[in-house]
């Protein structure tokens, strides 16, 4: 009775048609007449476990009692849920032009078009050769000193915050800076969020919201004919939207309209310090001109906003949450902070010294990693490698079936790590291994020695903080500075502590080490977010004067 089956002979499985591919593999995995070609254990998904908005912790639970791979059903959708370092490599690296991004490219195109994160394969070849060369080494050295000088709006308003003992939400605050960063650093526009609020500032977060709603949302009701018009959600997004494409085709213009034609080489080597607009949406101009096309610029400067900001924003949240329940932690990396940086703002020297905090940052994005789940759709029948001991040899896979890849998974597994729900930053200076994961190597300190952070290829794809393979993320050692001299900045100036607020049954109780609880728990879009906000109490650290020069001659802020 379903539309898209053609009849066949008495007894033979169904044919399908070619536009009802994407819902083939579905079909044989639920309607279970037929034999299912994967062999794969099934969990069903329980509505709670999108409706709590922690769908993540939910696929750990069926990991738990199914490994790797299981399929996830809910209702007509299935998914294959991956959680093995072994199956992600060949997900993600060996057979990456196997996959696309699929429900996520469906899911991201109205905001994002074909920038780089949801583009189909073929334009991604093209664009992701003209955008790597923008984070070159100068280029990034030149933006650890913008990191510095977009925190100088923040150190203000905390040390406003100390000095009136007034309780502050310091997850805002980080997607203030992280916003102001990206603005700056991407296309030269100061949002200025940390101090203002503005139309152009409340539609990115109207942008990055729907992106959220959409990806948690089973049915696109935004595709259905006249729905933008009629469903006033989608008219408030549709107009947030225009707002930024306005600002951003402004800039694209204005970049055009002012381009110097230099060579990559010359690009490259010249001096930061005498640029006026050193984004990268001016190397994208100067090193290709007129020749692209604005729709693509747009694009792909809209992607970047989106996933270079509210990630960061989330390793900065969850980074200072954990090193306020661990203070001897918290101890070991201001130590560190204050030998290594003191008052100055942080050079990328510094950053590359500052090894603890570094190895902070890295647990902090094995524990909360943004996102949690990464996407993908098979374009061609595939056959993945066994998963870790006792689960299925060789599951077939089809052609249009839907993946999950649960990053959050494999980070807390302890197949992979040792007490993977510890706070234990120092475990990426220690070798790990498990015989009985077959194919997979372990982890090896040895492997990121000189790097800035443990790479994916040090853990064998058990450590994805930045995903792996060719789609890899482009920002990685940009996020990871900004990281740096961010928590850096901030801690060398403050103490930290939760408020006092008692009560086993509030939302998302956690025990921290004073016994108290505090309204924190995770909550899910794209990033993994806090339930209700990192509300914190602020106070001025004793003996530090919260002065911040510029070694330029430029800034200066006397706390
Ligand atoms: C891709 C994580 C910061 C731009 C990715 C992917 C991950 C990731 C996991 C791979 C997605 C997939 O395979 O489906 C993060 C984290 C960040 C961060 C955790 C911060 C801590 C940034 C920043 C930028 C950026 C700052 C830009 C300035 C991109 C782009 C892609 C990407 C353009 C797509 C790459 C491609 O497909 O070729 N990111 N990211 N990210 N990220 Fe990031």
């Amino acid at each position: 009775s379903l539309p898209f089956l053609q009849p066949t002979p008495q007894g033979s499985p169904p044919q399908f048609s070619d536009s009802a591919l994407i819902f083939k593999s579905n079909i044989e995995q639920i309607y279970g007449d037929y034999p299912s070609y994967d062999l794969c254990p099934m969990a069903e998904g329980a509505l709670d476990d999108i409706a709590s908005g922690t769908m993540f912790i939910g696929l750990q639970r069926y990991f738990d009692d199914n490994g790797s791979p299981y399929k996830l059903c809910f209702g007509p959708k299935s998914f294959l849920v991956i959680s093995d370092p072994v199956q992600a490599k060949h997900i993600l690296k060996e057979n990456n032009d196997k996959y696309d991004k699929g429900l996520l490219a469906e899911i991201l195109e109205p905001i994002m078009g074909k920038g780089l994160i949801p583009a189909d394969p073929e334009t991604w070849k093209v664009r992701r050769k003209q955008i790597v060369p923008g984070f070159h080494k100068a280029w990034l050295n030149h933006m650890v000193g913008l990191f510095g000088y977009c925190n100088v709006p923040l150190i203000k308003s905390l040390s406003a915050a100390a000095e009136s003992n007034t309780e502050i939400d310091m997850e805002e605050k980080f997607c203030s800076v992280a916003l102001d960063i990206i603005g700056k650093s991407v296309f030269n526009y100061d949002f200025g969020s940390v101090t203002t609020e503005s139309p152009v500032i409340k539609a990115v977060y109207s942008a990055l919201l729907e992106a959220e709603h959409r990806s948690m949302t089973p049915a696109p009701y935004w595709d259905i004919p006249l729905a933008n018009q009629v469903v006033p959600r989608l008219r408030k997004f549709n107009s947030d939207l225009k707002i930024l494409d306005d600002v951003l085709t402004d800039l694209i213009n204005l970049a055009k309209g002012s381009r110097q034609v230099e060579d990559i080489a010359e690009l490259e080597a010249r001096n930061y310090a005498e640029v006026k607009d050193p984004s990268l949406l001016r190397f994208l101009v100067d090193m290709r001109g007129a020749d692209i096309d604005n729709k693509q610029l747009r694009d792909d400067l809209m992607t970047m906003l989106i996933a270079g900001h509210e990630t960061t924003a989330a390793v900065l949240t969850w980074g200072l949450f954990e090193l306020t329940r661990n203070p001897e932690m918290m101890a070991k990396v201001t130590a560190e902070i204050d030998e290594v940086v003191g008052d100055r703002m942080p050079t990328m020297e510094d950053c590359m010294k500052m090894k603890f905090l570094r190895l902070v940052i890295a647990e902090i994005l094995r524990m909360y990693p943004e996102p949690p789940l990464l996407i993908r759709r098979c374009r061609t029948d595939d056959v993945l490698p066994r998963g870790r001991e006792g689960n299925v040899e060789g599951a077939r896979v089809k052609r249009g079936m839907d993946f999950f890849l649960s990053v959050y998974n494999i980070h807390r597994s302890p197949d992979f790590w040792e007490e993977p729900d510890k706070f234990d930053p120092e475990r990426f200076t220690r070798p790990f291994q498990n015989p009985k994961v077959e194919g997979w190597a372990g982890f090896d300190p040895k492997k990121w020695e000189g790097r800035l952070y443990p790479t994916e290829t040090a853990a064998d794809f058990a450590y994805l903080p930045f995903g792996g393979g060719s789609r890899k993320c482009v920002g990685d050692e940009f996020a990871y500075l900004e990281s740096c001299v961010t928590l850096a900045m901030v801690l060398r100036r403050f103490e930290f502590d939760f408020p006092e607020r008692l009560g086993k049954g509030e939302v998302g109780y956690d025990e921290h080490p004073k016994n108290l609880s505090h309204p924190v728990g995770m909550r899910t879009g794209a990033t993994i977010h806090t339930r209700q906000g990192l509300k914190m109490n602020v106070r001025k650290r004793a003996g530090v004067e919260g002065v911040v020069v510029d070694q330029g001659g430029g800034i200066e802020v006397k706390g």
